[in-house]
């Protein structure tokens, strides 16, 4: 059998990160990372799969992801809303899922968060309870490996008006993604989420923090608590917690995960230190290259495919 061919477009740090895994292995033949000067290099290639690795949102990710399709590629996108793209705009979603079916192809929103810890590790923790009653996700990041632009993105980096005025304009974004794998999680389960609350509070820096490539002043936002809640008959069904700031110690955390599967009898799991964002995430979507390749044609989420593996 012939090598997979593979090429990237977004050459961020994923991007790039992603090309040099797959690099390392004999199975893959690597096109790219990709800028925006070579869009159409890297949509139009016509490689087994093309890695969209460049932004957040469906809407600005949904022409690239036609393109790719249109030239038979399957599709691995990083973007958190395509991780459950239903739940964003239900008939891109539809169009896509369809185009991708008449191309014989799969489109997988794939990553760290959402894509693992707040589905796929959750779902394949319940197969061993009964009945679940309801589940929490615990998770403590250190952000400041993130570029500038991601961490603008969070909310990181602004005074407490920038912060509270962007967040009244719906500009805080904090965390994206936490919907998808609620939305993916209940499905799979075969539970209807009737609600969905957020909450973000900022968390101010007393000192100074330089972050990879942001420095945060003392009195900007350095970090973040979010909260989501999945009501499910009236009641929370799945809560996500989310801890994020470039300078955990300052705040006296350090990164951890936390999965609690209310049932009979209850699971926990710990993982300490947490998962890391960026290795994590680059290893995740590196190990989906095979899993999309086999899996069948249209729009699948996390939940329908088996775990991502580094076969090498
Ligand atoms: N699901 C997950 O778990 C997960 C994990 C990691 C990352 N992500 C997401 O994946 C995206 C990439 O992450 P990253 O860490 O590589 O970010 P990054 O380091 O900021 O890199 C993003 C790259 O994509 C380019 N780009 C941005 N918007 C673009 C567009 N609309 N069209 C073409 N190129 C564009 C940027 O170029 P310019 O500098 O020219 O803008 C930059 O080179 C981010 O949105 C991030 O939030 C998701």
């Amino acid at each position: 059998m012939g090598a997979t061919t593979v090429t990237l477009y977004g050459a961020g740090q994923l991007g790039t990160q992603v090309a040099r895994i797959l690099r390392a292995r004999t199975r893959y033949e690597v096109d790219g990372p990709y800028t925006r000067a070579d869009r159409e290099r890297a949509l139009d290639s016509g490689a087994e799969v093309v890695v969209i690795a460049t932004t957040s949102f469906l809407a600005d990710v949904a022409d690239d992801i036609r393109a790719a399709v249109d030239a038979g590629s399957n599709v691995i996108v990083s973007a958190e809303e395509c991780a459950d793209p239903w739940a964003v705009d239900r008939g891109v979603a539809t169009r896509l899922d369809e185009l991708a079916k008449e191309h014989g192809v799969t489109i997988l929103g794939a990553g760290l968060n959402p894509g693992f810890i707040f589905d796929s590790l959750v779902l394949t923790l319940t197969g061993v309870t009964e009945e679940v009653r309801g589940i929490r996700v615990d998770r403590t990041v250190d952000l400041s490996g993130f570029s500038g632009t991601v961490l603008h993105r969070l909310g990181i980096g602004f005074s407490r008006e920038q912060f509270a005025r962007r967040d009244a304009a719906g500009e805080i974004h904090g965390h994206i993604g936490f919907p998808q794998s609620m939305h993916v999680t209940a499905d799979a389960l075969g539970v209807s989420i009737s609600r969905i609350d957020r909450q973000i509070d900022p968390i101010f820096a007393e000192r100074e923090h330089d972050a990879r490539e942001l420095r945060v002043a003392a009195g900007e936002s350095a970090g973040f608590v979010q909260r989501y809640t999945a009501t499910v008959d009236d009641a929370p069904w799945f809560e996500c917690a989310f801890t994020g700031h470039v300078a955990l110690e300052s705040i006296s955390r350090s990164p951890r995960d936390t999965i609690t599967i209310d049932a009979a009898r209850t699971i926990s799991m710990v993982l300490e230190p947490g998962l890391n964002p960026q290795s994590g995430s680059s290893s995740v979507i590196a190990n989906s290259v095979d899993r999309v390749v086999r899996a069948a044609p249209g729009w699948v989420t996390v939940a329908a495919l088996p775990p991502a593996m580094p076969r090498q």
